[in-house]
């Protein structure tokens, strides 16, 4: 297992481009199951989760190449079974159980366990599938589905569900008739994923508001897409500049997509400026102000972005408040923050977060993807040397991470440990 160490104190200058984003690429790419003709997916981001999708996607019988940042997808024969081996390493392994189910009427899939941030059910995308037709047995942990012809319905979600959203959504674009969302995602990596859908032919409307209608159409086929830059990769550029007092520009920044994020950086004393060559952040004042923050479904303030805003509060001038409305357990990275002097005090959603002078070094231990964000944005910041283990966590969602920091100064190593 790899660690990183980190030499903290030096302000982030220069140039960095955000990549394709990983939580649109994974459904986008699910998306090939519903495909009659050979496909090329664009800025796709080299991450160990698009590597398990495209292995998952081979398994299913849909022929995949990777070259650099580039999919090419061919149709092939369908196999409907996501093993457990597979699934328990990326949970949103489940977006392929309606693209089969719609493309083929049955398939098996494990059904996806929990992880570090919660207990993740799938209870919302199983019902929406039930109301559309498809019936479903629990098998040895497998959910195994059957549907000869999905029908449209009119599906209102208990609660918003990213996840939820696109596997209702891809499931409705070949099924009869029509099909209607109500209290549906609106994130921009929904609004992706049906971007690419209608650019196939499919016939969706009201994506990015809370009631998406799909009418059913016989196929789906298309030449090529490319996948929209990654707005909490991104985010987390800006949460780099504000914690080391440096200056960026970063190059395909979702600016739109990050407006509740930069309202939140420019209200702790960033200054965050959209210009044609990209988006300037740049963070001048003494000290970061706090503030307070609730996680939202979209365009509320991303839960994605919780763990990494909490690390600027560590070190703001005043006394900051998050409260976690998405997640039960999203607050893994404050026992590694404390070990490097945070003061943060936890009671149940909620979290107060003493502003402290100085972050010190010490050897932290990542326990997820944005925790372990969180880490190294602290150990940039932090007097002395940080190593943060696990980060076979971050290299999930994150592309070359250390190179692109080293780019803009930081010192950050790759160890074996
Ligand atoms: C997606 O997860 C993202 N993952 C997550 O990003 C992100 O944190 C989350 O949306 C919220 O924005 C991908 O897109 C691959 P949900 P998803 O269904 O779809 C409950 C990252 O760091 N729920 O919107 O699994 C659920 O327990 C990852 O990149 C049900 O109860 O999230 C949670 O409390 C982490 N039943 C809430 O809804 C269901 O059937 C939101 O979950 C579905 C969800």
């Amino acid at each position: 297992m790899d660690k990183f160490v980190i030499t903290g104190g030096v302000p982030l200058k220069g140039t960095v481009t955000i990549s394709g984003s990983k939580n649109a690429a994974l459904p986008i790419l699910f998306g090939a199951i519903l495909l009659d003709t050979p496909f090329t997916f664009l800025n796709v981001p080299r991450l160990q989760d698009i590597k398990t999708t495209l292995k998952l996607l081979a398994l299913l019988g849909v022929d995949v190449t990777l070259n650099n940042d580039i999919v090419h997808s061919k149709p092939g024969n369908l196999v409907p079974e996501a093993p457990y081996d597979l699934v328990r390493t990326m949970r949103a392994s489940i977006l392929c159980l309606g693209p089969l189910l719609t493309r083929l009427g049955h398939a098996r899939v494990s059904l996806p366990g929990g992880c570090a941030i919660g207990a993740r059910p799938v209870d919302q995308h199983l019902k929406g599938l039930q109301k559309m037709g498809a019936t479903f047995d629990l098998q040895g942990g497998d959910i195994i589905g059957h549907a000869p012809k999905l029908h449209g319905a009119r599906i209102s979600f208990d609660m918003t569900t990213v996840g939820g959203t696109e596997n209702l959504l891809m499931a409705a674009v070949l099924a009869d008739g029509r099909t209607i969302l109500e209290n549906a995602a609106r994130e921009p990596e929904v609004v992706d994923l049906a971007n690419f859908l209608v650019s196939c032919g499919a016939k969706i409307h009201g994506q990015g508001t809370s009631v998406i209608t799909i009418d059913g159409v016989q196929a789906l086929k298309g030449k090529n897409y490319s996948i929209m830059p990654d707005r909490i990769e991104a985010g987390t550029f800006l949460a780099a500049a504000g914690i080391t007092h440096g200056e960026l520009l970063i190059k395909d920044c979702p600016f739109r997509a990050l407006e509740t994020v930069i309202a939140k950086l420019r209200a702790m004393g960033m200054e965050i400026l959209e210009t044609p060559e990209g988006v300037r952040a740049a963070c001048r004042d003494e000290r970061l102000h706090g503030i307070d923050v609730q996680t939202q479904p979209y365009p509320g303030f991303p839960t994605d972005m919780q763990a990494q805003i909490m690390t600027l509060m560590c070190l703001a001038s005043t006394t900051s408040m998050v409260e976690e409305r998405i997640f039960e357990n999203r607050f893994m990275h404050v026992q590694e923050l404390a070990r490097m002097g945070a003061q943060i005090k936890v009671s149940g959603h909620s979290a107060i977060i003493r502003g402290v002078e100085e972050l010190y070094g010490a050897q932290v231990m990542a326990s997820d993807l944005r925790a372990s964000a969180s880490l190294v944005l602290a150990g940039l910041a932090a007097k002395g040397t940080t190593h943060v283990r696990r980060i076979y966590h971050l290299d999930r969602g994150y592309e070359h991470l250390e190179q692109k920091l080293s780019a803009l100064g930081a010192s950050v190593e790759r160890v074996e440990q």
